[in-house]
């Protein structure tokens, strides 16, 4: 029995949610998630909305009595203080986060502040509220990181589970990496009931068009190239976004405090095998497209640096601690996930602004 079917058997009291990074990718996939299964519960979005992040991934939500929208920084520590207080926060899901590796290479300043600052700010209120409060049980921090602390596996290294040493090489990882140690120590020095999960490549709706999967598909309805670094070989393992969001959930509700949770899809593709088979259904999918087949559009270009070869998540300790493995085939989720990008180019074709212009060319130019 999963836990949505637990639920329903039990009396479960509503919780106040503070939900950081709700306007991006996956934070906007939880809270449309977390709004549907829990109705009777407070939902508290903070989102600076950088270029990442976007209301309307809210959209129809915010209307509901439930849901309030907050655009605030989560570095600042007199805002952060005064939601917590406001809302009688007992639950925060921390999803907020400079997220893209490419950018951390570029300019690595904004991912120490947001990745490593903003954490440790959001873990100083937490504490403090929940140390006024009598240090109530039910009281839970989610700090949501990646497998990409664990650093770059070769072909025949096992998975990465809960205990493998961290090795951040970008950045990026490197300042979850340092978030994740601050989340640990809050929970050995002090108590707080953290929880750290760490998951794979996430894929789905919402996802901004840096990334590959979303990247593939607009350049294919464009006619652009498909820019693929170094020889394409290396490995990632995607997540249906909408499967992550369902182990958060059970991780909030089931998890033990001062754990740490991997996440993964059990879904290991090289990456041009993936473009291939982006290709392929859309080949299928979108009617006239500006180059078909869209294969012919495939270019290497130069290496990111640093690139890691290949992440794998063993996901055994979630499985059979929590009951938890996802459900989406990699085949199903990227069909589902390319229709929805043919489905709401309203969505995407704004996000290609100016700014996102720049940056392309910076990366692939
Ligand atoms: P995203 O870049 O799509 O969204 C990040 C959100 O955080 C945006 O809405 C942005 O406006 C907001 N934000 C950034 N800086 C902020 C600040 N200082 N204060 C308040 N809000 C701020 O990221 P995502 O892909 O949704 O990732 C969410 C979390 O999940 C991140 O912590 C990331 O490290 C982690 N994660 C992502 C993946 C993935 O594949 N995308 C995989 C594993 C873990
Ligand atoms: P990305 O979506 O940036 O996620 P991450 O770097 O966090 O894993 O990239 C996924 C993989 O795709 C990664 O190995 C880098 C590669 N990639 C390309 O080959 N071309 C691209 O244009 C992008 C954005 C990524």
């Amino acid at each position: 029995m999963n836990y949505s079917e637990q639920k329903s058997l039990t009396t479960r009291q509503p919780r106040q949610l503070l939900v950081t990074g709700g306007a991006g990718f996956i934070g906007s996939n939880f809270v449309h998630h977390w709004c549907e299964q829990y109705p009777g519960d407070r939902v508290v979005v903070l989102d600076a909305l950088t270029y990442a992040g976007n209301r309307q991934n809210l959209a129809g939500l915010e209307e509901k009595a439930n849901l309030r929208f907050v655009q605030g920084d989560i570095c600042d520590r007199v805002l952060v203080d005064r939601l917590l207080q406001e809302e009688n926060i007992d639950t925060v899901a921390h999803f907020a986060a400079e997220s893209h590796v490419d950018r951390s290479i570029l300019g690595p300043d904004a991912f120490i502040r947001t990745n490593v600052v903003g954490s440790f700010t959001l873990l100083e209120s937490f504490r403090q509220k929940w140390q006024n409060q009598g240090q109530p049980r039910d009281y839970r921090f989610l700090h949501v990181s990646t497998d990409e602390v664990y650093g770059s596996l070769s072909a025949d290294d096992p998975a990465f589970c809960e205990t493998t040493p961290y090795a951040p090489n970008s950045p990026y990882s490197a300042s979850k990496a340092g978030s994740d140690h601050l989340a640990r120590a809050y929970y050995h020095t002090y108590g707080v009931p953290t929880i750290i999960t760490n998951c794979s490549n996430n894929y789905g709706p919402y996802h901004f068009p840096e990334k590959l999967i979303p990247l593939m598909c607009i350049n294919i309805l464009l006619g652009k190239s498909l820019p693929v670094y170094g020889d394409g070989q290396n490995i990632r393992d995607w997540l249906y976004v909408g499967d992550h969001c369902r182990a958060l959930d059970v991780v909030i509700h089931k998890g033990q405090p001062g754990e740490t949770y991997n996440i993964g899809g059990n879904n290991e593709v090289k990456n041009l095998d993936l473009v291939h088979q982006i290709c392929e259904l859309m080949n299928e999918l979108a009617p006239d497209l500006p180059v078909a087949p869209a294969q012919q559009l495939i270019t290497f270009v130069k290496d990111r640096p640093g690139h890691d070869r290949r992440y794998a998540i063993d996901a055994t300790k979630i499985k059979t601690e929590l009951d938890w493995e996802p459900t989406e085939t990699l085949a199903g989720g990227l069909r589902k996930t390319i229709e929805w990008y043919l489905s709401n180019r309203d969505w995407w074709q704004p996000l290609l602004s100016q700014e996102y212009q720049a940056y392309y060319q910076k990366v692939y130019a």
